[in-house]
């Protein structure tokens, strides 16, 4: 069974949290057990949209369905040219960035429709963060990502790319934002082709993408660059009654 502590979440949201990923085959009462002999108040399950015996288990036991993710996958990546609008540069991002791109993160995911959002329970503001220290984090640390492309204007940073090799083979594109002011330019579209180009210098061929089923602009450009759909999860978020005192936890803020 792939479940741990989330020690991020628990700092970010105040409440001990767990994470699973399911395949179909754990039992979902053994899920659940899990997280009360751990104290957990908060358990994030994702689970393969295939797996629908497992989904209905969760749903019986008390989780609530938070977001889709779907996922694309291109096996022929190529260089391309990219036609960046007049004024617009490109450059890799460097640990001295990180602060501006994760403001610049803050900006565009705020009030985003990913899992933490969604969930009344949580916070916004927690949520929006979620995506600003990420990719603030993304900037200069490895473990994290292995590049960030940015798209620069005027000496400020319009968008952002954050790319994460998993082996020699595929690569992800993790994180992406356009400014709000710069939207609508296809430097969406500009960034994408950029994390080809960086992946094809590197002789990798394969690229994954993944969004929430709902955003359609993202997956509307991976199929004009010739991604396809690959696979798909469910999110789902449940919450323990009564759990986390004895590990430390209270639901401060969290519970509004
Ligand atoms: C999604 C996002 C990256 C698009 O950036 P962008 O530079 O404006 O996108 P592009 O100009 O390349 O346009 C891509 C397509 O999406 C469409 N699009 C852009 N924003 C849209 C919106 N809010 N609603 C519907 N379609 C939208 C564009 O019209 C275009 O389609 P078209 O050619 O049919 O007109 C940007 O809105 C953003 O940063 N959103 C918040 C964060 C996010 O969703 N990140 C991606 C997942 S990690």
């Amino acid at each position: 069974m792939k479940i741990s502590l989330s020690d991020i979440d628990r700092q970010r949201f105040g409440v001990v949290t767990a994470k699973a990923t399911l395949d179909g085959s754990e039992p979902v009462p053994e899920v659940m057990q899990w997280c009360g002999a751990h104290g957990v108040q908060m358990l994030i399950a994702r689970c393969a949209s295939t797996e629908l015996a497992q989904v209905q288990q969760l749903e019986q036991a008390g989780c609530f369905l938070t977001d889709t993710l779907v996922y694309f996958l291109k096996r022929h990546i190529a260089q391309q040219d990219v036609a960046l609008p007049d004024g617009y540069t490109t450059r890799l991002a460097t640990a001295a960035d990180a602060e501006a791109v994760g403001a610049l993160a803050g900006l565009t995911f705020e009030g985003y429709f990913g899992h933490y959002h969604v969930d009344p329970r949580l916070d916004k503001r927690d949520a929006d963060l979620v995506y600003s220290s990420w990719a603030a984090n993304s900037c200069g640390n490895p473990a994290v990502a292995d590049a960030v492309v940015l798209i620069e204007h005027g000496g400020q940073i319009a968008a952002f790319a954050t790319l994460k090799v998993h082996n020699s083979l595929e690569f992800e594109g993790v994180l992406f934002g356009v400014h709000p002011g710069h939207q609508g330019k296809r430097l969406y579209h500009a960034l994408m082709q950029l994390a080809q180009n960086w992946a094809r210098g590197r002789d990798i061929a394969h690229m994954i993408v993944s969004t929430q089923i709902t955003n359609l602009s993202v997956q509307k450009v991976w199929c004009r660059q010739g991604f396809e759909p690959s696979k798909s999860y469910y999110t789902f978020h449940k919450w323990f009654e009564g759990a986390g005192a004895a590990a430390g936890g209270a639901a401060q803020g969290a519970a509004a």
